[in-house]
């Protein structure tokens, strides 16, 4: 039985700037296609981290048994963390309503639906009614959540004791561009990476975040900031060499499109101008075309333990 219970919380976040990567300014639902695709292309990084961290919580033979996905989006982690631990049910929560449907839609054609209740929250909602959790995974999210500290707190006292947050974040830059790749000044990846982070530790529009908090996907300063123990860490790394399939082409567009939103002040003209070379899918020298580009992406897995008492 597939159990969607709607419960939109509305908070009134007006005003925020226009870079901002809030829940309210990003048209997630609408992302819903590529995001699950993305999640298709990236499988094989998600099913390594998962079989790590079936080494950590599996150690003494107990598998999780209730999993919290929080900003699950189109289910595709969530799935297969129930593919992969067939005693488990999860909860997978979001702010968007077309992204759980598909989450359900998922769950279903893969035969795990009677495992998966999706609730629609926007964080930071109180989850307090949903019980505790053996495994609250929290993957490419809290980088969204404004305060991310106060976000790691109260989603590790929703664990059961023994129970563990997986926060999976950014890792190493992004690449894609060969050293030679004649587009304007060479080490375009780089600085596109730089500004992220320039961006990121700015607060990245969210008008709500106190200057001290911790926003930018450094999860061992939230979870120290928080009280909490990091038990382990690891980067995952997947490399697609050129030429690119379709999706991973699409997966670079939607990567670079989001840059060029939330950088537009933040880059120099000449890769303002390169930014568009690359996005324009009648340019040879584009990501849709060219076959010099690859994809080389990273993620850096924290595992972070249950408060103790
Ligand atoms: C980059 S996607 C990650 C989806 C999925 N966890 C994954 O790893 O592929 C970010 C997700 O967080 C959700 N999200 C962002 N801000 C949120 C908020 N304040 N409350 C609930 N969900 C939020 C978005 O709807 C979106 O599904």
């Amino acid at each position: 039985m597939t159990n969607t219970t709607h419960e939109h919380q509305h908070h009134g976040h007006g005003g925020h700037d226009h870079g901002s990567h809030d829940h309210d300014s990003v048209d997630w639902d609408a992302m819903g296609e590529s995001l699950e695709e993305e999640g298709t292309v990236v499988a094989p990084m998600l099913e390594e981290i998962l079989g790590w961290v079936d080494t950590i919580v599996g150690d003494d033979g107990r598998a999780p048994r209730r999993i919290l996905d929080v900003g699950s989006g189109p289910g595709v982690g969530t799935v297969s963390m129930l593919q992969r631990w067939p005693d488990a049910e999860a909860v997978a929560v979001d702010a968007g309503q077309g992204l759980l449907a598909r989450a359900d839609r998922r769950a279903a054609d893969r035969g795990v639906a009677d495992r998966l209740t999706t609730i629609e929250r926007h964080l930071p909602a109180d989850l307090t009614d949903l019980g505790r959790f053996d495994l609250i995974w929290v993957s490419m999210v809290l980088h969204h959540l404004g305060d991310g500290t106060e976000a790691v707190r109260t989603l590790a006292d929703l664990l059961e004791p023994g129970g563990v947050l997986v926060a999976v974040d950014f890792g190493d830059p992004m690449t894609f561009l060969p050293e030679d790749l004649d587009l304007g000044r060479p080490g375009l990846d780089q600085r596109l990476e730089e500004a992220v982070g320039r961006w990121l530790r700015h607060g990245h529009g969210h008008d709500e975040v106190p200057d001290d908090a911790t926003v930018n996907g450094d999860v061992d300063a939230l979870a120290r900031a928080a009280g909490l123990e990091v038990v382990a860490v690891r980067d995952f790394r997947l490399r697609l060499e050129s030429p690119l399939d379709v999706p991973s082409r699409r997966l670079l567009a939607g990567h670079l499109r989001r840059l060029q939103t939330v950088l537009a002040d933040g880059l120099d003209p000449d890769d303002v101008a390169a930014l568009e070379t690359l996005l324009d899918d009648t340019h040879a020298d584009g990501v849709h075309h060219s076959d010099r580009v690859h994809l080389d992406t990273s993620r850096r897995v924290h595992v972070i333990a249950a408060p103790t008492a």
